[in-house]
């Protein structure tokens, strides 16, 4: 019997004030654009805002439904979008914000397993890690460098070769 470890690190930012002026910006214009979330279920607004590998942005939102599982959460929107528009284009680096409507925003909060599923698709597809910011409306960031690490043991196309 072996034990395996899975860790990794994350760096951790007392609020945006500590970050480069690129992240600066991509965490400030997904805080904006989760305003424009429509999210009337749930009232819990999340925007997302990448650069991807050309030098383009994109952003996104959650998209919801009366039919609740009709529902689509703001980075697989900023995802669709992306491959839309810049096919087969790698996301360099996705800030993802919130605006919860009932209580507070300020915290990181994580994306769910559907996102990190589609994630790791995302990047294996096109060879390239995604960075991604965390944040609410204000405190603290996390930057974690590769999306991946939010997915142990994934299950990928590989595995159906
Ligand atoms: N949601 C996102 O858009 N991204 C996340 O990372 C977590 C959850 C959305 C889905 C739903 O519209 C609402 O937030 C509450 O779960």
């Amino acid at each position: 019997m072996n034990k395996e470890f899975f860790k990794f690190d994350f760096k951790v930012y007392d609020s945006i004030d500590e970050l480069d002026e690129e992240d600066v910006y991509l965490l400030a214009e997904a805080r904006k654009v989760s305003e424009v979330a429509y999210a009337p279920y749930s009232n819990f607004k999340v925007g997302a805002f990448a650069k991807l590998v050309n030098g383009k942005t994109v952003s996104g939102t959650n998209q919801e439904n009366a039919a609740y599982p009709a529902g689509i959460c703001a980075e697989r929107t900023l995802m669709s979008t992306a491959s839309s528009l810049f096919p087969g284009v790698g996301i360099a680096t996705i800030a993802i914000s919130y605006k919860n409507g009932n209580g507070k925003s300020d915290r990181p909060v994580s994306p769910c397993g559907i996102c990190r599923q589609s994630f790791a698709e995302f990047q294996q597809r096109t060879k390239n890690p995604i960075r991604i910011i965390l944040s609410g409306m204000e405190g603290k960031v996390y930057v974690i460098e590769n999306a991946e690490n939010l997915l142990p043991l994934l299950f990928g196309a590989d595995d159906m070769k």
